[in-house]
């Protein structure tokens, strides 16, 4: 039985695509996306879901009163799926406690920055504003630390001197779609965990960026 994959959205669902695009290439180590579960009823990626013959559910969080309501909720949802693994891929809520504890070494994230630098939002155009000449994306395990948890994989890309923070997020972005797809397959494969804090590939301790991706 393959890795039973759960993905989280928000938006438009690029990286969701990528992922199903490795499942469908029999590229995600047997992984099968099962369920995607947005909290926006517009998010592009619930169509790119039903395209591909996936159960999608909508959760508006707006519909609850507390934070703590709707993480309830979507955990129960998420869990009718009985899954393996659960993918953030753009999903823009702020996870409570209880949540997080609940998927601890089954959840994963992706950021746009270089984790540990720029956690949050705008990303992008802080690496311009500090002066950076690189930025990327890391994959993470989930922990209580918004954007904080063990890296798994990180990309980068060189920051050139035209670049505004909407070349810089398409750059990226297309990095994330490589780089995700291979954690959530190192994850369906067994190969990689969480363990006393720390991510841990083929049983060797990453270090603090995770894998540097290259593509070579
Ligand atoms: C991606 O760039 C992802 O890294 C970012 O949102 C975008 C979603 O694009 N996630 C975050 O900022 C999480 N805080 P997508 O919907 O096309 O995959």
């Amino acid at each position: 039985m393959g890795c039973r994959i759960v993905v989280l959205i928000s938006g438009g669902g690029s990286n969701l695509q990528s992922i199903i695009d490795a499942a469908q290439a029999q590229q995600l180590g047997g992984g099968d996306v099962v369920a995607v579960i947005s909290n926006k009823a517009d998010a592009g990626g619930l169509q790119r879901a039903e395209r591909a013959g996936i159960a999608t559910n909508c959760l508006p969080h707006t519909d609850f009163s507390s934070r703590e309501a709707f993480d309830a909720a979507l955990q129960e949802t998420i869990d009718q799926h009985r899954p393996d693994l659960v993918i953030l891929a753009g999903f823009m809520r702020i996870l409570t406690g209880g949540f997080v504890r609940h998927y601890l070494g089954r959840l994963l994230n992706i950021h746009p920055s270089l984790l540990p630098k720029y956690p949050g939002l705008n990303t992008h155009q802080r690496a311009l504003d500090a002066g950076d000449r690189e930025a990327g994306a890391t994959v993470h395990f989930v922990t209580e630390e918004l954007d904080g948890g063990p890296a798994i994989i990180q990309a980068k890309i060189p920051i050139n001197a035209g670049d505004d923070a909407a070349t810089l997020a398409d750059k990226v972005l297309s990095k994330e779609h490589q780089i995700y797809p291979l954690a959530a397959r190192w994850f369906a494969e067994g190969r990689l965990s969480l363990v006393a804090s720390k991510a841990v590939l083929d049983e060797q301790e990453l270090p603090q960026h995770g894998v540097i991706f290259n593509e070579h």
